[in-house]
């Protein structure tokens, strides 16, 4: 079997590391990370001709979407029209992401519990919604903004620049309560959920400073209830697929629940249409079934017959190293030198590159280093002595990642 993966940040060089276990792998474009583990193209992953030339011509029998830009450009529909099997969903069911203001209300539609919201356009319908729910504001842009288009502020005036900055936003109810992630693998109409996992969302220690794409994470969650990812299962995830097959779009890939437990129960915070980053690095370092099995059963819509996942014992944490500046302008450039991978610490390559032989920062996140231990504070130190190794001077990361928040 061969595999096609697309993307180039760390979520891909996780799921490369799961997936080239058991067969020959090809990756566009990829990364200095992702080199090792199979043959990296240079093609441009949103552009549909490309993608389904280089998988017919490297003869891929399964084609799995890392980020969501190719996903909401029709990537998938096309791989699909073209006859080959595609881990994730079409360019409608990816509207789950692509629009805040669509996941809204396919959640009305299918009755999820979520922050009650308002669409806005005007700077007057801003500041009705603004007063109507008051602070915390939380003010979202609509389209697609890599993590970075959400402001929680209590002031009213940052709250209003935001909205006026993003055009069309939706302003909603503030929700409490700790945030957990949940990834449910789909074909359609089965969903196979992986561990829940939590993900540091601030870029300083103590959730301090503006929202990031996420600077580290852990799991399991010791602490969250038993019932936790039945509940999410029956409450949110397959009322979601049933709506989306009764809209005629079903849902195929990766349907990322972002949660709240809120003392008001479950919350839906957003969703995603692709695996959640940095979280599965953590989540696919306790994975122990093949990860080519299960995405190749969710493109084919077999996964009812899917024997149940079966998971390392312990815990896995990831730290993620940014460089300096980031989440505003990143220092790019700053030589990186990595300690050799060991069987439970290793690094995830995000935001790198070769250039004149030497391995440099090329992002904004640009390592995750993945610890793993018996639990949870195990893995944490595994993580941390692991990235005291790191050297990269432009570099800079939390010290909290793995303590529950
Ligand atoms: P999103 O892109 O919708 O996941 O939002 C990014 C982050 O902003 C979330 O992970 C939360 O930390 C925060 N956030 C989003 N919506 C809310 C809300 N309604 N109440 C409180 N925090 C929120
Ligand atoms: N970890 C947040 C995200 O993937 O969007």
């Amino acid at each position: 079997m061969t595999i096609l993966l697309l993307g180039s940040g760390g979520r891909e060089h996780a799921l490369g590391r799961a997936l080239a276990t058991d067969a020959p792998l090809h990756i566009a474009p990829g990364n200095p990370g992702l080199a090792s583990l199979g043959t990296c193209h240079d093609v441009e992953v949103s552009d549909k001709a490309a993608v389904v030339a280089l998988a017919k011509e490297i003869g891929a029998d399964l084609v799995v979407v890392g980020p969501e830009a190719p996903l909401v450009a029709g990537v998938g529909d096309a791989l699909r029209q073209a006859g080959i099997a595609c881990f994730g969903p079409s360019a409608a069911a990816a509207e789950l992401e692509g629009s805040k203001a669509f996941a809204k209300q396919v959640m009305r539609d299918a009755g999820v519990p979520t922050a009650d919201a308002r669409v806005c356009a005007t700077a007057e319908e801003v500041a009705a919604a603004l007063d109507e729910f008051g602070a915390p504001y939380v003010v979202k842009n609509d389209g697609l903004a890599a993590g970075k288009g959400v402001v929680v502020t209590e002031d009213r005036q940052v709250a209003a620049e935001h909205a006026a900055a993003c055009g069309r936003v939706v302003i909603e109810e503030f929700l409490d309560g700790p945030e957990v992630s949940l990834f449910a693998i789909c074909d359609g109409e089965t969903a196979v959920p992986l561990l829940p996992a939590q993900d540091f969302k601030r870029v300083g220690d103590g959730d301090a400073g503006p929202n990031t794409g996420g600077m580290g994470a852990y799991c399991p969650l010791s602490w969250a209830s038993e019932g936790l990812v039945e509940e999410v299962m029956s409450k949110v995830v397959t009322p979601m697929l049933a709506e989306m097959r009764r809209r005629g779009t079903p849902f195929v890939g990766l349907l990322y629940a972002g949660l709240a437990l809120t003392s008001r129960g479950v919350r839906v915070v957003e969703f995603n249409v692709r695996f959640g980053d940095p979280e599965t690095q953590a989540v696919l370092a306790l994975l122990a079934t093949p990860l080519g099995d299960v995405l190749t059963a969710a493109a084919r819509g077999e996964l009812a017959s899917l024997p149940p996942l079966e998971w390392r014992d312990g815990a896995a944490v990831v730290v993620v190293e940014a460089a300096k500046g980031y989440p505003g302008t990143p220092v790019k450039g700053g030589v990186i030198s990595l300690p050799a991978d060991d069987v439970d610490a290793w690094t995830i390559h995000a935001g790198t590159a070769v250039e004149d032989g030497r391995l440099v920062a090329a992002g904004g996140r640009v390592l995750g280093i993945v610890g793993l231990g018996a639990d949870l504070e195990a893995a944490r130190k595994r993580a941390y002595a692991h990235l005291e190794q790191v050297e990269y001077a432009d570099g800079f990361h939390r010290t909290d990642i793995g303590i529950p928040h």
